[in-house]
């Protein structure tokens, strides 16, 4: 069974980047904005005005990325800052950097992710690598800037899952793949774990007064870098995909538009949900499991060693 709490307020289902509001004003962080779905998303909210500071791994790409947005937007506002995010120290870093000379942030986008690895890897910290950078990586970056996003007067998280979630399971007896890696179940687990991570985080804003909406996105299958060490016939397959600047809208909408709400979960509305329109993207049953995401979350502060405050003055 599928659902979606907010299936009064789809969005409208042409809505595009001329229905973007002026973001100006405003502050962003884009994980992964180098490529794909994140540069798209970065380009357009620096083309609407928004400061965008691009973080990510490599500082090359990451020139590479604002120079190709100053090609469009001359006068826009975007940095690059390196984030590794399969390295607990980095997320820290950056956020000690960030806290220190931003004067708000007024939405993250949990956007930077990599897909089914063919071998086991792990993260600086030990972790199974997509559970590293996809999912915990952005638990562990999310809770630094949080003190930033309260600067803000309506601050966003915003969250990228997939479809890949509906086939993904907690493994929690093995949450690092240890056992018997699987490369598609342990990135199905990171992306489900990033829908239940943005689902909880709502939860607990609303009950602790964080303030903060945090909201899902899903691109659907879009043509980017993502399946780029993948084999010949997968890597093919990407012709059948939509543009990356499509598969940005629900993120983009997310983050900027003022009808969409803390707590849903927005995606492509076409076939499987794998293209097409943006709408309300279907819920899957094992993402409401709250009391799965509330062990979720407690077994993230242990492993990042990152708490989030009980209350609002914690
Ligand atoms: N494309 C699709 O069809 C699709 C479908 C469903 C969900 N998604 C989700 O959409 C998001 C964006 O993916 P994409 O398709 O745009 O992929 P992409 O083109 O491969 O871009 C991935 C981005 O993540 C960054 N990144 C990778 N490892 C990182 C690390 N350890 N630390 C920090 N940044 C890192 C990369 O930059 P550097 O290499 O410079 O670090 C790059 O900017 C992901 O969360 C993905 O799961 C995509």
């Amino acid at each position: 069974m599928f659902g979606n709490a907010f299936a009064q307020d789809a969005p409208k289902h042409d809505w595009s980047l001329a229905d973007m509001a002026s973001q100006r004003g405003r502050i962003f962080l884009v994980t992964g904005g180098t490529s794909g779905i994140g540069y798209e998303s970065a380009k357009a909210l620096a083309a609407a005005g928004a400061q965008v500071v691009i973080a990510a791994r490599s500082s090359e790409r990451g020139q590479e990325a604002i120079a190709s947005i100053r090609q469009e937007t001359p006068n826009a506002r975007v940095q690059f800052e390196a984030l590794d995010l399969a390295n607990l120290a980095s997320i820290r870093a950056l956020g000690e950097r960030l806290n220190a000379t931003l004067p708000r942030l007024d939405g993250l986008i949990n956007n930077a992710g990599i897909m089914e690895p063919p071998e086991r890897d792990t993260s600086a910290d030990g972790f199974e690598m997509q559970f590293a950078v996809n999912y915990l990586g952005h638990f562990a970056l999310t809770a630094e800037l949080l003190p930033l996003l309260q600067k803000a007067t309506s601050p966003r998280v915003v969250t990228l899952s997939s479809i890949a979630a509906a086939r993904g399971a907690l493994h929690f007896s093995d949450l690092q793949f240890e056992q018997d890696y699987d490369a598609g179940s342990a990135y199905a687990q990171s992306k489900l774990a990033c829908l239940m991570f943005a689902l909880e985080l709502q939860r607990r804003s609303d009950a602790a007064g964080w303030g903060i909406q945090s909201i899902a996105s899903h691109p659907g299958l879009s043509r980017t870098n993502l399946q780029a060490n993948h084999g010949f016939v997968r890597r093919s397959l990407r012709v059948l995909f939509q543009p990356a600047a499509q598969g940005a809208l629900p993120t983009l909408y997310a983050a900027t538009a003022p009808e969409a709400r803390g707590g849903a979960y927005y995606g492509p509305t076409g076939m499987m949900e794998a293209r097409g329109p943006l709408g309300l993207a279907e819920v899957p049953q094992s993402a409401m499991d709250a009391e799965a995401a509330a062990r979720l979350w407690k077994v993230s502060e242990e492993l990042s060693g990152k708490r989030f405050p009980t209350r609002l003055a914690d």
